[in-house]
């Protein structure tokens, strides 16, 4: 494992999960993440197999199902940068640093953190824990969104023709988006898996973005 990087206390969470297993995060009654989603997860990673890609950013390590997934499928070549906000969950990706040595951990917040460099690709799968039942995006909101923050993001730390890859579930359309040239997109089948409502689902979007010139 190579260096991480600590950033200051104001963009980092120390959080009480109501369950904090190697299948399930739970927060606030809400589900952040299930071993449920790796089947999918491996199905969204399996489009990037046999790209070549050299430097790799992932956002959010959550159970570390899709890092995982990245280092046995993808397999970046010069480095697999990682980011995390809640501390227990980065001591969890520096042990998983410690099995993979091009991982590189960072302790931080992905809006806020000073990345140096561009990357070939980038796994964007945070968790907003402020999510209540009224602040759910419906497919409006998440063209807003879609149109600030992430993208801002993708735009900034991407080399032209860099790859965005983000998970969708269920059978909201992938936005189109500024600058970017959505990709193989399209609805697919996979084994039921757990929403943040604890509701299951069995569709989910395959594709990815690739920015433009
Ligand atoms: C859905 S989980 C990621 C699941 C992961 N892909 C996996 O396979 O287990 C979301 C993760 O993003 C982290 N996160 C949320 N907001 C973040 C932010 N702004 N910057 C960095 N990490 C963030 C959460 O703490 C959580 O670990």
């Amino acid at each position: 494992m190579s260096d991480s990087f600590l950033c200051t206390a104001e963009e980092v969470l120390s959080l009480n999960f109501d369950e904090k297993t190697s299948s399930k995060l739970v927060y606030k009654s809400k589900v952040v993440m299930s071993v449920t989603e790796r089947p999918y997860l491996r199905m969204l990673l399996s489009q990037f197999e046999n790209m070549c890609l050299r430097r790799v950013l992932e956002v959010g390590f959550g159970l570390g199902i899709s890092a995982e997934i990245i280092q046995k499928t993808i397999r970046p070549i010069e480095t697999h940068d990682i980011i995390e906000i809640e501390s227990s969950l980065f001591q969890d990706l520096c042990e998983f640093g410690l099995r993979y040595p091009i991982v590189r951990p960072i302790h931080g917040n992905c809006y806020t953190y000073d990345f140096r460099g561009e990357y070939d690709f980038l796994f964007f799968d945070p968790y907003d824990y402020m999510i209540s039942d009224e602040e759910y995006m419906d497919e409006n909101e998440l063209m807003g969104f879609y149109q600030t923050e992430e993208v801002a993001l993708a735009s900034r730390l991407l080399n032209n023709g860099g790859i965005l890859c983000h998970p969708f579930f269920g059978d909201v359309n992938m936005p189109e988006i500024s600058g970017f040239e959505l990709q193989h997109c399209h609805s697919a089948k996979v084994p039921a898996f757990l929403l943040w409502d604890g509701t299951e689902c069995e569709t989910a979007q395959i594709g990815y973005y690739v920015k433009q010139d």
